[in-house]
């Protein structure tokens, strides 16, 4: 570090098991640029104060996780439009006056699945899980032109409110036309189309509950030609395995975690990352 160093940090809490410094450091080291990240515990009722003062400190971009992804909006001077759909952002881009927020993880897992040709433009998806992180990649869905979007959940309430922040999309000509349906997660095996790219954004079989799935039923697993898997410990879920066996071409969530950061490393630095780098912290993620 240097007088000329800048410096960019990760604001959450907890913030101790965030691989966010290793990823950012390693690209600004390859990139040959002087920048520096660290991490911020942040408690809740002084977010505002970190959000100002950071700015104050002329750090020079924010990554943003659990808790304060949705609260951290109103401290923003801007957010882009996704992000803004979305209701979360993780990325935060210094301006003259404070920060933009943007949403990476939906972008993130897009360059994954297309990193692994897996493309899901004109295609019927099938998103389990209504959660944070299924609402950012419903809206990628739409982004992105999936044919039809099936959204499964246990609480149909959370299924059905995002569909309605999509519908909003399109009304708004933000997204073109797309065919949404609100299904309960028990039903999944009987949604009726004939191939398939589902995505797995439930917490379901996360580490150490690595004997649970979220759908058993081999029907829904034979429609399927792509399956990812949003959690990545272990790096092969039982969700994995299963469509694997029905001979779906199968991905984890270790890219999308690498893209999210490559794409904030990009914005917060206007630059691009090359595959090398990618590739490198893919192997080093692993
Ligand atoms: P994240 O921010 O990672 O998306 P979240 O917002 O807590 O986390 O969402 C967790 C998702 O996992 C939800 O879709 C949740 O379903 P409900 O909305 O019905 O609670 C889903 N989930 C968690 N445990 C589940 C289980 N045992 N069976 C089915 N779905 C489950």
């Amino acid at each position: 570090m240097d007088g000329k160093t800048k410096l960019c940090g990760l604001i959450g809490n907890p913030v101790e098991h965030t691989k966010s410094p290793l990823i950012h450091k390693t690209i600004a080291n390859r990139m040959e640029h002087n920048l520096d990240y660290a991490p911020f515990l942040v408690q809740e009722d002084e977010l505002e104060i970190a959000i100002k003062g950071a700015h104050a400190l002329n750090v020079w971009g924010l990554n943003v996780t659990v808790p304060y992804k949705s609260e951290v909006i109103k401290y923003l001077r801007e957010i882009d439009s996704y992000a803004k759909r979305i209701g979360a952002v993780n990325t935060l881009v210094r301006m003259e006056n404070g920060y933009k927020g943007y949403n990476t993880d939906y972008e993130g897992l897009y360059r994954a699945m297309r990193s692994e040709d897996i493309d899901i433009q004109g295609k019927d998806v099938i998103l389990l899980g209504a959660g944070g992180s299924a609402r950012a990649i419903a809206h990628m869905c739409a982004k992105y032109k999936a044919k039809r979007l099936f959204i499964c959940n246990r609480n149909l309430h959370k299924a059905q409110e995002i569909k309605d922040s999509i519908d909003d999309g399109v009304r708004d000509n933000e997204y073109s036309e797309i065919e949404v349906y609100v299904v309960s997660m028990k039903d999944c095996a009987d949604i009726s189309t004939e191939k398939a790219i589902a995505i797995q954004a439930t917490s379901v079989g996360l580490y150490p509950n690595v004997d649970e799935v979220v759908v058993s039923a081999p029907q829904f697993y034979e429609k399927l030609e792509a399956a990812v898997d949003i959690i990545y410990a272990p790096s092969e879920t039982l969700f994995m395995k299963h469509a694997k066996a029905a001979g779906a071409n199968t991905m984890n969530g270790i890219k999308m975690l690498v893209f999210q950061a490559i794409v904030a490393y990009e914005l917060i630095n206007q630059c691009s990352v090359n595959e090398e780098i990618v590739q490198e912290l893919v192997r080093i993620i692993e």
